[in-house]
């Protein structure tokens, strides 16, 4: 028997980040590769019997795969300069959790799969949650295949130095057709579980999501010699918003807005940029507060960007509506664990993709600073023990069936 700590300490020299601090693990690179493989044996050590799906997604099964397969996952890539449990924690608490049930002598008396997803957070190609939703279809072949990371490679070179097929991307109904439910351990990343004093509890729903990038174009030049009232500078009009983001997700109840990510070009500081790309990312309850945070503050920067004399053209990179999961699923899981508590999160998770298709269902573990997507992330020995329990609890009950 492992434990989730003893497995995530395994992996702990993987793909950190000394500039940034944290890790900054990203789908099919040098240390996401090294973290897939690390699966594939600890998942061989159990006797599971592992593939890597068309859009490489990895299933470790126990028993014949599908049709009806209970199935638990999630991601081993981070954001950059991200936490050590965010994704990981799901991975390793499936992988303990199978130890857990044979310890007790457990058989499934259905197919059982424990799956990790790929590039999740979306930190190489720009799009959240691409292995699930090129394996459902929610993000087609075509649109993912030219998607390029920050060196200019493109997804379609990047599964292909994986081995994968590129020509063979996209919604896999072969694959999907297999999962019957599905059930996601995740480290919470607000403070619910804080104040609720629990170490473990169930999601009940995720904001409405989206990635949109604004490029402010204009004319780049000389920060001496140029005048201020002769300037077409697009560090102004990206400026705005930035404010624009604060006041009008303030504005619309339940809303976020982020500017997390600017770059301008050609990036000197004696160099007036010609352009600015400035990616906003908004979540709301729902898609009619997202769409009128997203519309505030592109009338905003339109603005802006008129006053500045430069061009704006705004391109949505991902969407995702609201996810309500599956309210008999949350309830089942609720009642084995003894009225553990029910939450909704403003993150995003590959359960929220799956949920449009099977009924689908997360676990949240305690994470005491209550901060996610930075180093300081945090889960407590004991609380993840406490999630490969109630996980492995979930799964017996479930795969009884
Ligand atoms: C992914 O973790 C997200 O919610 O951005
Ligand atoms: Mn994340
Ligand atoms: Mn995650
Ligand atoms: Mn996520």
């Amino acid at each position: 028997m492992t434990t989730a700590t003893e497995l995530l300490t395994a992996i702990r020299d993987v793909g950190t980040d000394p500039r940034r601090g944290g890790y900054s693990r990203h789908g099919f690179d040098p240390s996401e590769l090294e973290l897939r493989e690390w699966f594939t044996a600890e998942a061989g050590k159990r006797g599971l019997d592992v593939e890597v799906d068309r859009n490489g997604n990895i299933w470790a099964w126990w028993g014949a795969p599908g049709p009806d397969a209970l199935v638990t996952g999630s991601h081993l890539d981070s954001v950059p300069g991200g936490g050590a449990f965010d994704g990981p924690l799901g991975v390793v608490s499936g992988l303990a959790a199978v130890d857990v049930l044979r310890a007790k002598g457990f058989q499934p008396g259905r197919p059982l799969a424990l799956m990790v997803f790929a590039e999740e957070e979306g930190g190489r190609f720009g799009v959240p949650c691409l292995g699930s939703r090129l394996l459902t279809g929610a993000t087609p072949a075509a649109a993912a295949l030219n998607l390029k990371d920050q060196s200019g490679d493109t997804f379609a070179d990047a599964v292909k130095a994986a081995g994968l097929d590129p020509a063979r991307i996209g919604r896999d109904e072969q694959a999907l057709s297999r999962i019957g439910q599905f059930v996601e351990l995740h480290v919470e990343q607000g403070r619910g579980l804080i104040d609720l004093d629990a170490p473990v509890g169930v999601a009940t729903s995720i904001l409405a999501h989206g990635r949109w990038r604004f490029r402010f174009s204009g004319q780049g030049n000389h920060a001496g010699a140029t005048p201020m009232g002769s300037r077409h500078d697009p560090m102004l009009p990206a400026s705005q918003l930035v404010l624009s983001a604060r006041w009008a997700a303030s504005s619309v109840d339940g809303s976020r807005a982020t500017v997390g990510r600017i770059e301008p070009t050609p990036g000197g500081t004696n160099v007036i940029a010609s352009t600015v790309d400035v990616w906003l990312d908004a979540r709301a309850p729902n898609d009619g507060r997202t769409r009128s945070v997203v519309e505030r503050i592109t009338a905003a920067a339109k603005q802006a960007a008129r006053d500045e004399g430069c061009e704006l053209t705004v391109t949505e990179e991902s969407y995702g509506d609201a996810v309500h999961f599956d309210s008999a699923l949350r309830d089942e899981l609720v009642t084995a664990l003894g009225n553990v508590p029910a939450l909704p999160t403003g993150a995003g998770h590959d359960a929220g993709i799956l949920a449009a298709h099977v009924p689908t269902a997360m676990l949240f573990v305690r994470n005491p600073t209550g901060v996610s997507h930075a180093p300081a992330e945090h889960a407590e020995p004991a609380d993840c023990e406490a999630g490969v329990e109630a996980l492995a609890k979930v799964l017996e009950k479930l795969a009884h069936k």
